[in-house]
């Protein structure tokens, strides 16, 4: 009998205990809330800037894309393909949240007739891209980045040595010190097999890792990128791509350097920087902080728009997860640029009259573009003042019972505490007055 009493009663904690449960953000996403927005405000105007200088266009693709855009172009065998991907529930087409916006804008290209354009085509990108990973420090599932990508004409590896220069010039303006370029070359269809067949010859009879093994017969290359500590070790005696390209990656590769070393870029040739995606080839580069966290990555992907059914297309880029960037910026104590804050006026009501007119006076003043502030909820005229000082409003407005009926308001300059009373038709051209 007490047993069925206490019963229900347990359940109806429980239950509470279930209303209670607070909804919090999804795992490895992130709010990024106002007291952040200046850093992501700046990055974002440094970008704009950038682009303006360089001469690139924006462009803005969906988030949603067919899992087959990057089943084709990034490789079925990568992380980002085998395991990262969002699908998206959809009755008719497999859906992903991008992972990464190469191959986006590589079907953009095509989808668009872009290559009708002066090429190459000069885009760049900032937004959301998801991937399912692991979350930790500087490693989120929704993340954001900034993209440069030029695709169509020559090839010239002079635009190799521009993509580079574009984000580091970037880091530069943000005042991001102890920066490491990493620089290899990849090959071509033409040399890449050979290479990549001394690598299997090569890691066959070694002992890596489970993961290695299973990446040896279907991308060998990814064994360059294995963070463990046996196959880091083994990496050391593997053979270089250097030692395997055609004349013409060689001849392309050299190129680069003369114009970094020309530019001035201070880079490191990294022989095992093989990057994990499937569509690049030749030039592969990343941006390293001093502690080894990868600021920025890119390369050349000459078959991109083809793997897509378009025409042969060079095409080089690269993107940067700005998440890490901001995270840079704060722990070398890089200063915020002065906020550019337009001083506001705060308009104060005292009854309820003031109250309703005090909107549509709000609105005027608006429409003139002043900025302006309020605590309508509030009826206590101290607490008012009070959050009108917090706010740091420069002027004042007072607009009681009294000023109401006689159609007029009090200005109060918020610093001196100087008070004047004016009729309301002039009271835009006085509050202009005093925000000068
Ligand atoms: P990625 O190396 O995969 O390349 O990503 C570029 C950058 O995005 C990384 O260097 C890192 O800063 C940031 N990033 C990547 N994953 C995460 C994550 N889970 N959390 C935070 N940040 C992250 C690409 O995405 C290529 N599409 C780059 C490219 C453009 N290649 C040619 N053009």
């Amino acid at each position: 009998m007490s047993k069925k009493i206490v019963k229900p009663k347990l359940r109806n904690k429980s239950a509470r205990k279930t209303e209670r449960v607070m909804l919090q953000s999804v795992k490895g996403m992130r709010d990024i809330l106002p007291a952040d927005q200046p850093w992501w405000d700046w990055i974002r105007e440094e970008v704009g800037k950038l682009a303006d200088y360089y001469n690139f266009g924006r462009i803005d693709t969906p988030i949603l894309e067919k899992a087959e855009l990057f089943e084709k172009t990034v490789g079925e065998a990568t992380d980002i393909v085998e395991k990262q991907m969002f699908f998206v529930k959809s009755a008719k087409d497999r859906l992903v949240l991008r992972p990464e916006n190469t191959a986006a804008v590589a079907r953009a290209y095509i989808e668009h007739g872009l290559s009708r354009l002066p090429q190459p085509a000069r885009l760049y990108y900032i937004g959301p891209m998801f991937r399912h990973e692991q979350p930790q420090e500087g490693r989120f599932r929704q993340f954001h980045q900034v993209g440069f990508e030029m695709l169509g004409g020559e090839g010239d590896p002079v635009y190799d040595a521009q993509t580079i220069l574009i984000f580091y010039r970037l880091l530069e303006r943000l005042k991001i010190t102890d920066l490491n370029i990493q620089i290899n070359t990849i090959g071509c269809r033409t040399c890449r097999p050979i290479y990549r067949k001394r690598l299997v010859d090569y890691y066959k009879s070694k002992g890596v890792c489970r993961d290695c093994r299973r990446r040896l017969s279907i991308n060998p290359f990814r064994l360059l990128d294995c963070k463990g500590e046996k196959c880091e070790e083994i990496k050391k005696e593997a053979p270089i791509i250097l030692d395997n390209i055609c004349d013409g990656c060689d001849c392309h590769f050299r190129t680069i350097l003369e114009y970094l070393e020309q530019i001035g870029l201070p880079y490191v040739l990294n022989n095992y920087l093989a990057r994990g995606l499937d569509y690049y080839n030749r030039t592969v580069f990343e941006i390293f902080t001093k502690e080894s966290t990868a600021l920025v990555g890119g390369g050349r992907y000459d078959y991109l728009v083809e793997m897509l059914g378009g025409p042969a297309t060079p095409a080089i880029g690269g993107a940067a997860g700005l998440e890490r960037w901001i995270a840079v910026m704060k722990s070398q104590e890089i200063k915020l640029p002065p906020a550019k804050t337009r001083p506001k006026v705060f308009l104060i009501h005292i009854g309820n009259l003031a109250k309703k007119r005090g909107l549509i006076l709000l609105e005027e003043l608006r429409g003139a573009g002043i900025k302006t502030d309020e605590a309508l909820g509030r009826a206590s005229l101290r607490a008012q003042l009070k959050q009108a000082d917090r706010e740091r409003a420069k002027v004042a407005l007072i607009f009681g019972q009294k000023e109401a009926f006689e159609d007029t308001i009090i200005i109060r300059d918020m610093n001196t505490g100087s008070q004047e009373t004016v009729p309301l038709e002039k009271m835009v051209n006085a509050v202009k007055r005093k925000l000068k």
